[in-house]
């Protein structure tokens, strides 16, 4: 392929990628843009593979490569669960990480590169290495982190090692020296001590900075983590003088910057303060610990599947607040059928969806339209909150943290000052879940005692082909 239909390709590579973010911002949209997606990273491979930079020996290489790495991720995407699903993204921007990294240390000792530079370009050609493995290693090592946290591996426990910040103000001095050594080094094995020394750090803040963060605070991470994958391909980029990569990682780097901005502010959290880790970590109480289970604190009123039946019946309005239980069980399509029964009934039955409901920014939404829920009953928690009171039932599917109204009631949660969805406002609110266990920022909840409150105890799925059943019945 020669060098102008290469640039032809990657141009309409990536209109076809800006298309598709466009469209994932829609559900509506949404498989529109996964199309537009697929179709640019089909052009953008098929244009690199046959381009001008692959020789005609690398190619065997590069198919070799290319069937190995489909080949798993084929196995991969057929046997994720649902619920997995977080932690593939993350091993993911772990991958990404890792490719930067590789791509840096490459195309420092390839003489070939080198050499082919004037003095100006190559300084610029080390300063792209250097970032781009310090970045690349910053995302490996906090993937993997956050693979263990979201795989519930390593606890959700915040970790704060007593002067941290110091000691990341040291790193990054540390790294700011040895960048300036890594540029002055006479020979590449004289800077190749620098460069290591900085990937070291750099992997080792990537740990501490992850392993600082607070439970809830996690979706913040599993973004800024999705910003600096981008940004690591976009240094991937200039190392290997691809303008798509650069491009490419730009678009991913500044979208999954802009979603750790709505996440900040869905969780009410200042970014910095986020980063720093944390969060609430030195003022929970210790009964809200994380990991900790629920302390009770009354009396809970349990409640039966045809009991709830009668109440859904008798009900006028029924907000459903879905979690990530309803994930775990794969509820979502009984879910849809009792709503669909309700409806058909004259029943105004409304979604609310918390923006860090589940595990990964848009589970609820994915997994009530994969059950062909109608977007317009489905709403986002700022257009509903309102509503509660006017409400006659509320249904809480395996969603725990983002209804807990310590979030409002007690200055000293761990989640103090979340937005939360007010379900407790409702004439009655029924929660369905397996036992009194918190959720994952491991905070008692005391929505489970309230007055109104019931408590309908088992799996979400088995519970609602009961409830469906009765309220057939
Ligand atoms: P959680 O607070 O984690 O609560 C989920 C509840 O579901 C649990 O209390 C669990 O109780 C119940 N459950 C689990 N399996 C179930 C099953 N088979 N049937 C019925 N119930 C089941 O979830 P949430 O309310 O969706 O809140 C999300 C939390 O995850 C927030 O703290 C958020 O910060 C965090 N987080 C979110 C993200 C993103 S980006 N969304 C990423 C990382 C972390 P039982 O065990 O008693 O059943």
């Amino acid at each position: 392929m020669s060098g102008s239909l290469a640039t032809v390709s990657y141009i309409g590579a990536t209109i076809l990628f800006i298309l598709c973010l466009g469209g994932l911002s829609n559900q509506e949209t949404s498989r529109r843009g996964n199309l537009y997606g697929m179709i640019g990273m089909a052009i953008a491979v098929v244009a690199t593979v046959f381009g001008p930079q692959v020789t005609a020996a690398g190619l065997p290489w590069i198919i070799g490569a290319m069937a190995v790495g489909g080949a798993i991720g084929v196995y991969l995407a057929r046997t994720v669960q649902m619920t997995q699903m977080p932690e593939l993204v993350a091993f993911m921007h772990s991958m990404v990480g890792l490719a930067a990294m590789l791509v840096g240390f490459a195309s420092y000792i390839d003489p070939a590169v080198g050499d082919s530079l004037g003095h100006a370009e190559k300084v610029i050609h080390e300063v792209e290495i250097y970032l781009g493995v310090l970045i690349g290693a910053v995302t490996l090592s906090g993937s993997v982190v956050a693979f263990g946290k979201l795989s519930g591996k390593i606890g959700g426990k915040p970790v704060l090692l007593p002067g941290r910040h110091l000691m990341n103000l040291a790193g990054l001095l540390i790294v700011i020296y040895f960048g300036r050594e890594f540029l002055n080094a006479p020979t590449i094995a004289a800077g190749m001590t620098p460069m290591i020394v900085m990937t070291v750090i750099a992997l080792l803040f990537g740990v501490h900075m992850v392993m600082a963060i607070g439970g809830a605070d996690m979706p913040v991470v599993v973004s800024m983590l999705n910003s600096y994958s981008g940004w690591a391909a976009a240094a991937t980029g200039f190392m290997l003088n691809n303008d798509l990569l650069i491009v490419t990682g730009a678009l991913v780097g500044s979208s999954g910057a802009i979603l750790s901005y709505i996440m900040c502010q869905a969780m009410n959290r200042q970014f910095l303060s986020v980063i720093a880790g944390g969060f609430g970590g030195d003022s929970a109480k210790p009964k809200a610990a994380a990991g900790a289970s629920a302390e009770p604190a009354g009396e809970v009123n349990p409640i039966l599947a045809a009991e709830t039946a009668e109440l859904l019946r008798e009900a006028k309005s029924v907000i459903i607040v879905p979690g990530y239980g309803m994930a775990v069980a794969q509820a979502q399509h009984t879910v849809y059928e009792i709503t669909k029964f309700l409806r058909e009934k004259g029943v105004n039955v409304r979604f609310g969806i918390h923006p860090v409901a589940g595990r990964m920014p848009g589970h609820m939404n994915v997994l009530l339209a994969e059950a062909k829920v109608p977007y317009d009953v489905v709403f986002e928690m700022d257009e509903l909150n309102d509503d509660f009171p006017q409400t006659d039932v509320t249904m809480i599917i395996g969603a725990n943290d983002i209804v807990n109204p310590a979030a409002q009631e007690d200055p000293s949660s761990p989640i103090a000052g979340m937005p939360v969805l007010e379900v407790w406002k409702a004439k009655t609110s029924i929660v369905m879940k397996r036992s009194m266990a918190s959720g994952y920022a491991g905070v008692d909840n005391p929505l489970f005692y309230k007055d109104n409150n019931r408590m309908l105890f088992g799996d979400a799925k088995k519970m609602l082909d009961e409830v469906l059943i009765a309220l057939k019945s």
